[in-house]
């Protein structure tokens, strides 16, 4: 599937991401690095560590609601280990926000203990959140914005034309996200930014990305489809013909497409002619994992 997916960033959309990033993290403190906590590594950005330089970093596992907590504890800790401070998030909810803020607040220390030598009290730690597209920076920003928060910009000492949202009454946050982009490198990545919405995946065929998530949930979490679906396991070769389709790389499609017709024939999916519509099939399963409707699924091991 591979060579089917050719989404990229076109080098002018990097650059301008990166300048904005360059422009935008001079005027703060902390960047609020934020990821897919079911696509932790591949929603990342490869050259984080060099673009926040000399800046503390937190990272937010958002969608933690929708991930595997056994994953996003992993995760955690492998991250603490490499010296990054993580956290899995809810923006939705806002469930993990306090935590986040003790955790500004000490990524801060250095700094917080440097002003306060220097007689500066009082002075709010600034932060800007990044990450790539879809991971939920608007959603994250605009829980802080609530009627709890207030605004402050366009006021002395405040560079003109920024927002400032009041996080907590010593730490401000940027109202302008930071846009990453994703790396590409491994075409699998490719593959589960498209499943977890972080790239749009009408460019790609969704039987055969279906077949991947198929492939993932047998491994990792066997049983997700069948008690979703309410299906059996089902003879391949049976279901696939039932579909009437052909299927030209011979047994493992021919079984994920039984699957598919299963899926399709529990949810009444037919075409005109009165056969199982895999297509559609494939396109429910796709959404109903978006949605966190096969359970709390993380996509990387
Ligand atoms: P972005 O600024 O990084 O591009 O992302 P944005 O906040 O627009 O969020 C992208 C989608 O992710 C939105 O869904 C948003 O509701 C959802 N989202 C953000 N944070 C979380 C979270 O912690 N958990 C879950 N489950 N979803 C989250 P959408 O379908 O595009 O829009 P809508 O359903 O909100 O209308």
């Amino acid at each position: 599937m591979s060579e089917k997916i050719n989404i990229h960033w076109y080098p002018g959309h990097m650059t301008k991401a990166r300048r904005m990033m360059e422009e935008n993290i001079k005027l703060v403190d902390l960047v609020i690095e934020l990821a897919d906590a079911r696509i932790p590594e591949s929603s990342r950005n490869p050259d984080i560590g060099a673009l926040c330089a000399g800046k503390a970093r937190v990272l937010v596992l958002n969608k933690a609601d929708l991930a595997d907590p056994v994953c996003i504890r992993r995760y955690v800790e492998a991250a603490g280990k490499d010296g990054v401070r993580a956290i899995a998030m809810d923006a939705r909810s806002r469930r993990g926000m306090e935590e986040l803020r003790a955790y500004v607040r000490e990524a801060c220390a250095a700094k917080l203990a440097r002003d306060k030598r220097r007689g500066i009290v009082g002075r709010p730690l600034r932060a800007m959140v990044a990450g790539i597209p879809n991971v939920g920076k608007s959603t994250f920003i605009n829980s802080f914005a609530g009627k709890a928060c207030t605004k402050t910009g366009n006021k002395p000492g405040v560079t003109k034309g920024k927002q400032w949202i009041r996080m907590a009454k010593d730490i401000e946050l940027l109202d302008t996200p930071g846009i990453l982009w994703p790396k590409f490198e491994d075409p699998q990545t490719g593959i589960r930014l498209a499943l977890a919405g972080a790239i749009n995946e009408d460019i790609l065929e969704p039987v055969e990305l279906s077949f991947w998530l198929l492939r993932c949930l047998e491994q990792s979490y066997p049983g997700a489809v069948a008690q979703r679906y309410g299906i059996g396991a089902g003879t391949a070769a049976e279901q696939s013909a039932a579909a009437n389709e052909t299927v030209t790389d011979g047994g493992d499609s021919a079984r994920l497409l039984g699957i598919l017709t299963q899926i399709a024939q529990a949810r009444g999916l037919v075409k005109a002619q009165g056969a199982p519509d895999t297509g559609r099939a494939a396109t429910v399963l796709l959404d109903d994992f978006k949605n966190g409707r096969l359970g709390k699924i993380t996509l990387e091991p």
